[in-house]
């Protein structure tokens, strides 16, 4: 079998809609889990996503001229986010994978680490991962809200959308805490979704991005000084997407800010792992992810 590997063009983002959606939706329901994705769109969207997401690079793999499996790796800097991955379920256990996972790892050359998140019960991507040297650091708590949150959340008085001019200041806050320049990505999320900064007194204290998607809005990634400004945060997002699922991944250690967004009516869908190959520090304000893996 001979295995073509390439750049993704967005004449595949169909194609690897359809391998990610039936990649994830397959592995959930192997453990019992709910989808992730409500259908065939919500993949596509997606693949969308990821190809329109400035310092993303798809690579997909062909076999006889049909796409077969897709990875993405999305530069901050000299750090990677890694994935999504998937492969056609009739091509897994036949190299497709490591030949992706050679490529990706290719274009991560020089990067000082990689990261990924992966949901702990998916133990063939966790071994998979493990063997590239890719090694869990943080446990993650991956909550879901379906709609209807606990309280009705209301608009905080704190808490306003970052605008086109909002840019260097969110980006002057961001920094010197993240040490990443994420000039590209706050665009990227004021353009297709929001990005809600707190301020007071003191100046601005965090920021939470949000991505509305054809199914659940992503919550993240969010960095914030501490547990209530990031509440504060969550519960203006929550009365802005009123009624819309909503999704975000924080840390579990941090049981202040898991507790606070469970009383709202997030609930937990999996423990997940943040993933990283290479050097990896913790970072000393409050984080929660979203879709991309590199997260903050
Ligand atoms: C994750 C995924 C891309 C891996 O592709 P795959 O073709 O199944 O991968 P492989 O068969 O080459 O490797 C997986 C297995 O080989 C093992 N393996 C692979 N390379 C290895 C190595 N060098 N050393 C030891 N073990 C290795 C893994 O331990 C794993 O074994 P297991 O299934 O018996 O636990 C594929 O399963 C998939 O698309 N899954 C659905 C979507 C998904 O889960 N994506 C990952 C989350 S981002």
């Amino acid at each position: 079998m001979s295995i073509v590997i390439r750049d993704m063009t967005r004449a595949d983002i169909d194609r690897v809609g359809e391998i990610l959606y039936e990649g994830f939706t397959g592995v959930a329901s192997k453990y019992g889990y709910p989808p992730v994705m409500q259908g065939l769109q919500d993949g596509k969207a997606w693949a969308w996503a990821m190809c329109h997401y400035v310092s993303s690079e798809g690579i997909v793999a062909e076999v006889d001229g049909r796409v077969v499996g897709a990875v993405f790796v999305n530069k901050r800097g000299d750090v990677g986010g890694a994935g999504p991955m998937a492969v056609d379920a009739a091509f897994q256990g036949k190299s497709v994978a490591p030949k992706l996972m050679d490529a990706l790892l290719e274009r991560a050359e020089g990067l000082s680490s990689l990261r990924c998140v992966q949901e702990a019960f998916n133990t063939t991507s966790f071994s998979f991962q493990y063997a590239y040297n890719f090694r869990p650091v943080a446990d993650l708590l991956d909550l879901l809200l379906n709609g209807r949150a606990r309280h009705n959340p209301e608009l905080q008085s704190n808490v306003s959308e970052v605008t086109a001019q909002g840019l260097d200041a969110v980006c002057n806050y961001d920094l010197p805490r993240s040490h990443f320049d994420h000039r590209t990505d706050f665009a990227y999320f004021i353009r297709w979704g929001k990005v809600l900064l707190y301020r007071d007194a003191a100046g601005i204290r965090g920021y939470l991005a949000c991505l509305p998607g054809s199914g659940a809005v992503q919550l993240g990634p969010l960095l914030a000084e501490d547990e209530d400004v990031a509440v504060c945060l969550f519960s203006h997002a929550l009365a802005l997407f009123k009624g819309r699922p909503c999704r975000t991944r924080v840390m579990a250690r941090d049981g202040l800010l898991a507790g606070a967004l469970m009383k709202m009516g997030f609930r937990l869908y999996c423990l997940s792992f943040l993933m990283v190959r290479g050097a990896w520090r913790p970072s000393r304000y409050i984080e929660a992810f979203g879709r991309f893996p590199e997260g903050v």
